[in-house]
């Protein structure tokens, strides 16, 4: 039998179903609650509130549990590639040989934009973020695939729309780069994996020969892996709330990358370096700044510590701190920034403020660490972040869209003025 929840105000009871999850989650349905009491829910922040079902990636923020289509994050990211792990979130299953060489091949047949592109980027100041401009040359594809802008036509359609979106990023990602440091911009070389091509477009320069480093390459892999989706977080939500208007894939993922722009999600990695650099220069006293995170009077917070989901610890976290170590290591790279962080996790981890609060180191606060041994420059960490998300959100949006989601319409309580009557300037 069919559970059900009941909801009395003001000497009335409503009867509201249940609906439970695959992993036994439990959700009050309220969507008929207005329509029979005039009653609507409020929850600043969504924190509890489900906003869709989703049968894409399970997370047990209690138990440190994620898994995508139900495969561990740390079999995922130990036995996977990126590749795979994007197929998988898009299309539900792992990829048989076939399949997985069909979607490489397209993808690979559509790593170069329009040239015109170029003009585009061209129009940015080398003072430009790259997450801005990588935002900005993602909706502009809009323009030249205008057919996207029907989001309803016939699936081998939206097929070449979720190819285009995964053989351009790394192009719009290196060349947001390039025109940061104002260097000229470098094409697809197609006869490389991935990541390694969007290394090169990154790092190699006119003239001189470029030869990718393994362990470099398979280390953003899997960073590109554990970042490849999240359920519905802020930059996830976001591509759903666009998308759910019917807006094409594009410019649902460059509001996607906006969102994950922001310092309190992905734009955190960035923030993480910048504040273990700052103590470093400060001489190193992380009690102080432990004490500062905790000061209610300074807006300080220990960044890529706490998480809206994880109060036990992030999955990805523990992996990324393994990695963080390998690499550092196989690349002979000693950074002093690691030894801060590992001091300040420690630190933290022992202090009630944190402990009481659940507050635990997350996916942003090695990854950082690891990208800088990598040579990624810190304003393209959360770059990075967006190219391991793209798969995730191609996922979301093309199940909202296969579910005929209905369009994203919150309600709120309006807590302003009465009607008033308008008064004259004259007598204000
Ligand atoms: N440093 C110090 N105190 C913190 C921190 C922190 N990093 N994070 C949370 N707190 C405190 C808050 O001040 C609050 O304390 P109070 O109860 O005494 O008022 C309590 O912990 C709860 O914090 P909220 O802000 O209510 O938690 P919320 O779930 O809304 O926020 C968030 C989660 C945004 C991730 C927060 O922990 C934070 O700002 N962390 C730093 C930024 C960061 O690392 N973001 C990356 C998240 S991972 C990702 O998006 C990929």
């Amino acid at each position: 039998m069919s559970k059900t929840a009941e909801l009395s105000i003001d000497g009335k009871t409503y009867t509201l179903p249940v609906f439970t999850g695959t992993e036994n989650e439990m959700a009050i349905d309220i969507g008929k609650l207005r329509d029979q009491s005039g009653i609507v829910t409020l929850d600043p922040g969504y924190k509890n509130t489900g906003a869709t079902t989703s049968a894409i990636t399970y997370l047990d923020g209690d138990n440190g549990i994620l898994r995508y289509r139900g495969y561990s994050i740390e079999e995922l990211a130990e036995k996977s590639t990126f590749i795979e792990v994007a197929y998988l979130l898009i299309f539900g299953e792992l990829p048989g040989k076939d399949q997985l060489q069909r979607f490489r091949n397209d993808i690979k047949t559509h790593t170069l934009v329009h040239e015109d592109v170029k003009k585009i980027l061209d129009g940015f100041p080398s003072t430009a973020h790259p997450m801005g401009v990588l935002a900005s040359l993602f909706c502009s594809q809009t323009a030249f695939y205008p057919e996207s802008l029907d989001p309803n036509r016939a699936s081998e359609g939206v097929y070449m729309s979720i190819i285009r979106s995964m053989a351009k990023m790394p192009t719009f990602a290196a060349w947001a780069y390039k025109n940061a440091i104002g260097h000229p911009v470098n094409y697809p070389d197609n006869s490389l994996e991935y990541c390694s091509r969007f290394m090169k477009m990154m790092f190699a320069l006119p003239a001189e020969p470029y030869v990718v480093d393994p362990v470099i390459s398979s280390a953003i892999d899997k960073l590109l892996i554990l970042h490849a989706d999240h359920e519905q977080n802020c930059s996830t939500s976001t591509v759903r709330m666009v998308g759910s208007s019917q807006a094409s894939i594009y410019s649902s993922i460059s509001a996607g990358i906006n969102a994950l722009w922001g310092p309190l999600h992905g734009g955190a990695n960035q923030e993480v370096i910048v504040m273990l650099e700052a103590i470093a220069k400060d001489g190193g006293n992380i009690d102080k700044w432990i004490a500062k995170a905790k000061d209610k009077n300074d807006p300080f917070r220990l960044m890529g510590f706490g998480h809206r989901v994880y109060k036990n610890f992030d999955p990805r976290a523990k992996i990324i701190k393994k990695a963080a170590d390998d690499v550092l290591g196989k690349l002979g790279v000693k950074d002093p920034i690691l030894d801060i962080a590992r001091n300040l996790e420690d630190i933290a981890l022992r202090d009630s403020y944190f402990i009481e609060r659940k507050l635990y180191p997350n996916v942003d606060f090695y990854s950082g660490i690891i990208y800088r041994a990598l040579g990624i420059p810190v304003e393209m960490f959360t770059v990075m972040f967006a190219i391991g998300r793209l798969p995730g959100w191609i996922a979301q949006w093309k199940e909202m869209r296969e579910n005929k989601e209905p369009i994203g319409r919150p309600r709120q309580i309006y807590t302003g003025q009465k009607e008033r009557q308008y008064v004259p300037i004259t007598k204000r």
